[in-house]
């Protein structure tokens, strides 16, 4: 052999080696050993061989030639993945395989499918981009919902709904709670049978998972039902689904509308979903089950309050994803309650449940040790470090927290140990579906959020004005070891996390006392310069505003998923093994993130690093906060976007460019304060600093 081929042979050893590392996850899996498969035809195709997403594309047609390259992507990023967890990657070519795509009913190009053993599941969301990571997702959910995997070998068991039937339904004669879909159809009969729907491209698919659906549902005891709004044009009118009575726009797609009736109601027992339209069932068994519950009201007692704020949040390797939920909670005592009370919570029984994972209970518990009891336990957390004062629970946190006053809402998320109260301060308020449920969202996202490309921009955005930041921490669940070691390291993001709130909330409290003691200075200078009693007055009465912000959002990025989405903040280094357990702290006021901590690390999910990162940004004075971002600006997050910059302009060049920069900043603020400001006004009462504190007593 000659020295070249040794040093080929040298080479391409080398690539062997590291391509697996490079591919994805950190398996000893080789792509180049299997073949990126041929497309399925006729004879090899069979929508129950497991879990398949298939792609069904034309050779011809521009989208699905710019989607192969993202396809053969993602099939060999998943090809190890989904062999274990039988999920196949799979194209049809309809050119190839017209009758094939024609009984698949196939309506366009590029189509994505997912089948599982009892065939079709449901069509990529037309909303979504085909991005590799989009298609992963998709076939990753695909095990998440075990009950797909269910015999369906049964035929529908949706009902046809007569007009007569559905007044029956609306009067409270059902016997059952009723999910309805209302259908672009005429005298479709069988929710089985082949329904010629007219404009409507995803009525056949919706169809198909209709009929699971309605097996699934009868095991809880929910029937369902279908209308055909082009027969029953009146009820479907009246609805507002007028769109499905008859087409009035041909370019425009129609798509069925799902509602659910309770029984032995004769009021509030109609509920539209509102939603996005999905094909994905799942989305309207949760609409089912959680809105019949809501509309029950169910009592919930101390012990299961207690076991749900002791939760604890697990990363598991297995996709199954159990939801964190919000339960709001109405305290009352029966001998002082009034009917209207009662009536009042019925109308929230459709808000709530248009909140993901929100359950509504009602309560004669006298909730305040719960409360404190759940305090107690995040103070047992944070009290860490034996080299550190003990951190105690201060009497202001409860006194803020807790109105002894019943009726009241509390609101405890699962795995979160600071409750949070209502406390409006009339019944007007307290009857208010608007102020409540505004209140209700301020805490709609779960304790822990899993940053995914569906999500990412909407937690970035979440309420900015009580949100400052979102503590990303990477981690992996690829495998047992990686999933454990993720889990150790989530576990101290969450430690620092309340330690932080700790000190977040101190500053609140400190912040009102402060502005508390220059409105009574206020108050002595007036009366020493002789001003008029009245005035006087009105300067000690000066509103203090309790703000409540400041508060920062734990989530957590799944690099053997996701990778690619920090490359949106502008994370542009290929994530790896090393990351896991490295936290970024996005700052939502200045739009930028920090990959150090305080003392110019690495930021790891240490409780100490990470209190005193998130204090240092969003609790210190401007100055300070400023002077930060000016650091980061040269840091190496900014460093490459700023280079033509440097050779362009010189050094004088970055002294007027930071300049501009916190004369931006400093505007922003400005403007930022004053909105704010204007909403709270415009609210009328006060923010306390673990919900709505509207008692003016309390604060003074
Ligand atoms: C994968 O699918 C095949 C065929 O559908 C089945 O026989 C096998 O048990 C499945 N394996 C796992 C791990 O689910
Ligand atoms: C992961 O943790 C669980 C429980 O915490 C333990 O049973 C298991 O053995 C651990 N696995 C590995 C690979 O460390
Ligand atoms: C405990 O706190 C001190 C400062 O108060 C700090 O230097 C030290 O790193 C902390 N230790 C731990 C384990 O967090």
């Amino acid at each position: 052999m000659t020295p070249t081929t040794y040093s080929t042979m040298w080479v391409l050893w080398i690539l062997t080696m590291m391509l697996p590392r490079f591919v994805h996850g950190f398996e000893s899996y080789d792509a180049t050993m299997v073949e990126f498969p041929a497309p399925l035809t006729e004879s090899d195709f069979n929508p129950k061989a497991g879990f398949q997403v298939i792609e069904f594309f034309s050779p011809y047609c521009p989208h699905c030639k710019s989607l192969a390259p993202i396809w053969k992507d993602s099939w060999e990023t998943f090809y190890e993945e989904g062999r274990r967890q039988n999920i196949s990657l799979l194209q049809v070519d309809c050119v190839e395989s017209g009758d094939l795509c024609k009984s698949e009913k196939i309506m366009g190009f590029p189509s994505i499918r997912l089948y599982g053993p009892n065939g079709f599941i449901e069509s990529f969301p037309k909303y979504r981009t085909m991005s590799k990571d989009n298609i992963l997702d998709f076939a990753r959910q695909a095990v998440d919902n075990p009950d797909d995997m269910e015999d369906q070998q049964i035929g529908s068991l949706s009902e046809l709904v007569t007009a007569e039937k559905f007044a029956n339904l609306l009067a409270g004669k059902g016997q059952q709670p009723y999910l309805l879909s209302f259908w672009p159809a005429k005298n479709a009969r069988s929710a089985d049978g082949n329904i010629d729907f007219k404009n409507c491209d995803e009525c056949d698919t919706f169809q198909k998972g209709w009929k699971t659906l309605s097996v699934k549902l009868a095991a809880l005891d929910i029937s369902t039902g279908h209308l055909n709004c082009e027969s029953s044009a009146a009820i479907c009118t009246n609805l507002g689904f007028s769109s499905l009575v008859k087409i009035t726009n041909h370019r425009v797609d129609r798509i069925p509308k799902v509602a659910l009736v309770v029984p032995e109601k004769t009021t509030n027992n109609f509920f539209t979903y509102d939603g996005p339209f999905s094909t994905k069932m799942s989305v309207y068994e949760d609409f089912a089950k959680r809105t019949y519950f809501n509309s029950r009201i169910m009592t919930i007692s101390s012990e299961e309050i207690v076991e749900i704020t002791q939760k604890e949040y697990k990363l598991s390797g297995t996709h199954e994803k159990k939801p964190q939920k919000l339960h709001l909670v109405y305290s009352y005592n029966r001998e002082t309650a009034v009917p209207e009370d009662l009536q009042f919570l019925q109308s929230l029984v459709d808000p709530v449940s248009k909140i993901s994972n929100a359950y509504l209970y009602i309560t004669e518990e006298d909730l305040t040790p719960v409360v404190v009891q759940s305090f107690e336990s995040m103070y047992e957390m944070i009290n860490y470090n034996t080299s550190e004062p003990e951190k105690r629970l201060k009497e202001e946190y409860i006194d803020f927290n807790i109105m002894p006053d019943n009726p009241n809402f509390f609101i405890f998320r699962d795995g979160d140990k600071i409750p949070h109260t209502f406390q409006g301060y009339s019944t007007t308020e307290l009857r208010n579906t608007d102020t409540i449920m505004d209140w209700v969202r301020e805490y709609s996202l779960p304790m822990v959020n899993e940053v995914t490309p569906d999500n990412f921009a909407q937690i970035l955005a979440f309420n900015s004005e009580m949100y400052d930041g979102v503590a990303i921490i990477l981690i992996n669940t690829i495998e047992t070891e990686l999933t454990n070691n993720s889990n150790e390291h989530l576990d101290k993001l969450r430690v620092g996390y309340y330690d932080y709130e700790h000190v977040r909330m101190g500053k609140m409290i400190e912040d009102v006392s402060v502005k508390r003691e220059r409105r009574l200075k206020k108050a002595n200078r007036l009366k020493e310069k002789g001003y008029k009693k009245s005035t006087i007055l009105e300067a000690a009465r000066e509103e203090i505003l309790h703000e409540d912000n400041k508060k920062v959002i734990i989530s957590f990025l799944d690099i053997s998923k996701y990778s690619s989405i920090l490359n949106k903040l502008g994370v542009t280094h290929v994530l790896s093994e090393d990351d896991i357990g490295k936290v970024i702290l996005y700052d939502k006021y200045t739009k930028s993130y920090h990959k150090k901590d305080i003392f110019g690390n690495d930021f790891i999910a240490e409780p100490y690093t990470i209190r005193e990162t998130l204090s240092s940004v969003f609790l210190s004075q401007k100055p300070a906060r400023l002077s930060r971002i000016a650091e980061r600006l040269f840091g190496p997050l900014f460093c490459e976007s700023l280079k033509n910059f440097d050779s362009l302009v010189g050094v004088s060049g970055y002294a007027i460019f930071i300049v501009l920069i916190l004369g931006c900043l400093k505007g922003i603020k400005i403007c930022r304060r004053k909105r704010i400001g204007k909403r709270y006004k415009a609210k009328r009462d006060v923010i306390g600093l673990l919900g709505k504190n509207g008692n003016k007593k309390s604060l003074d």
